[in-house]
């Protein structure tokens, strides 16, 4: 099986029958999650798991009352940090200095160049930088469950400040960005599942260019490195 195959066969599940999804999918699924790239390798996000039905009862509430919450076998929470500090990014970069047996301050200078960066965008930047990491993780779980034959919903139609609260997110650091019930498909009661996936035609998704097409009149700056970048992007 190809990936593009596991995406073809992948929709946005409407309906789920309600059976368990094995421990070994769940747990193949959320380490793709864990793989996801992101910026500076900070991983400034986690996954909440939850199969506990009262719980999705409570969750489907502020949810717009999808039936995946309630009917699905466990439920990913993706949560991002709702800001940088230079504490945060610390402990990150420290744990990947030890890991690879390397001294702290190897990062001090890096470190210094985005907090400055962070700083100067504001908290609401911030945090939508962070929540934009937190969906390329989401991607990546949901391209794993199609491979491992595991339906899904992404799921961004919820009330993220209800749904903090309920989970006890709120002053923990953390925000609810986008959730992806993970189940199995009631073919007989979902509306979707025979619909032909629709995809803007690639002639259009895809634009090629080359030096012609491109604009000749910018002001381009002298190659600079992040370094000399942060200190003139006032
Ligand atoms: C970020 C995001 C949020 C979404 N939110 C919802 C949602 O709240 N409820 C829902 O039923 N589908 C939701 N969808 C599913 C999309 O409507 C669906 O992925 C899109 O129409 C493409 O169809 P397909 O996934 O079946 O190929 C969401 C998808 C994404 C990527």
């Amino acid at each position: 099986m190809s990936l593009l195959t596991d995406l073809e066969w992948r929709y946005a599940t409407k309906k789920m029958n309600g059976e368990k999804v094995p421990q070994e999918k769940l747990d193949y699924i959320l380490e793709a999650a864990r793989m996801a790239p992101s910026s500076s390798g900070l991983q400034q996000y986690k996954v909440i798991v939850v199969s506990d039905k009262a719980l999705l009862e409570r969750i489907r509430l502020v949810a717009y009352d999808q039936s995946q919450i309630t009917d699905c076998s466990h439920l990913l929470i993706f949560a991002a940090w709702d800001g940088y500090t230079d504490e945060r990014v610390t402990k990150v970069f420290n744990y990947m200095m030890d890991e690879r047996g390397l001294p702290h301050e190897t990062m001090n200078a890096y470190k210094q160049v985005i907090l400055d960066l962070y700083e100067r965008s504001g908290q609401e930047w911030q945090a939508h930088h962070a929540a934009k990491q937190s969906y390329i993780s989401f991607a990546m779980a949901i391209a794993a469950a199609a491979e491992q034959k595991v339906d899904a919903t992404p799921i961004e139609g919820f009330l993220p400040d209800k749904l903090d609260e309920l989970l006890n997110l709120k002053g923990s650091g953390y925000k609810s960005t986008v959730i992806l019930p993970l189940g199995y498909r009631e073919p007989g009661q979902d509306w979707l599942v025979n619909m032909k996936k629709v995809r803007t035609p690639k002639e259009l998704f895809v634009t090629e260019m080359t030096l012609a097409d491109a604009c000749s009149s910018v002001d381009l700056p002298k190659p600079m490195t992040l370094d000399s970048f942060a200190q003139k992007a006032d």
